[in-house]
């Protein structure tokens, strides 16, 4: 219940257990005075009002795996090749992409905005892109939406990792 009620109404909600001065758990009326009862209720407004907390890019790599990444890099295929060496498409190949120069691919005539992207492609800008391309690329010829979970990008970002010969180190946790 608290749940889905954002902070101020937990905080109604709260205010008004206190003044009737019971609260229900499982059925049992509780009175109010317990300490142990009110901290319960406290943490049950504060869970509803903090933001779920977010894992670093660093922790994410670290927990991922490029098994799954390549799995999640079907998404992918119908413009990319990953193998080293192989065919572009409607994009790029994307082996030795991380670490390397942005739209540095030799063959392919990637976009203005592509093009003046300064610096390599850091895992930060990685993560970046993929969360949303035509946000990071202006005017990218990247025609994909992104993908919205943190986890499958750390994911798709390590198997990127692993199709690079000597990767850079990937971020703290
Ligand atoms: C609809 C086709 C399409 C899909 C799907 C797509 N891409 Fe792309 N991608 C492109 C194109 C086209 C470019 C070149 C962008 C430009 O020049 O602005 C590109 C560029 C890139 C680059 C930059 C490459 C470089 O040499 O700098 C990366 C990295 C990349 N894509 C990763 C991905 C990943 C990972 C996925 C799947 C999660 C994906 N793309 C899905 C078409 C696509």
């Amino acid at each position: 219940m608290f749940r889905a009620m954002g902070n101020g109404a937990a905080g109604l909600v709260l205010a008004l257990l206190v003044i009737v001065g019971v609260q229900v758990y499982g059925n049992v009326l509780v009175p109010v005075g317990s300490d142990q009862q009110i901290a319960k209720v406290e943490g049950l407004a504060a869970a509803g009002a903090a933001p779920a907390e977010e894992l670093s890019l660093g922790a994410l790599l670290s927990e991922a795996s490029a098994d799954e990444g390549k799995k999640i890099a079907k998404k992918c295929v119908s413009c990319h090749t990953f193998e080293p060496g192989g065919p572009t498409k409607v994009g790029p190949n994307l082996a030795n992409t991380v670490g390397h120069d942005k739209g540095s691919k030799p063959g392919f005539a990637y976009s203005a905005g592509m093009q003046e992207k300064p610096g390599n492609w850091t895992y930060e800008d990685l993560n970046t892109f993929l969360t949303k391309p035509s946000a990071f690329v202006s005017g990218t010829k990247m025609t994909f939406a992104g993908l919205a979970k943190a986890k499958d990008r750390a994911a798709v970002i390590t198997y990127l990792a692993s199709i690079t010969e000597n990767p850079p180190p990937k971020p703290k946790p």
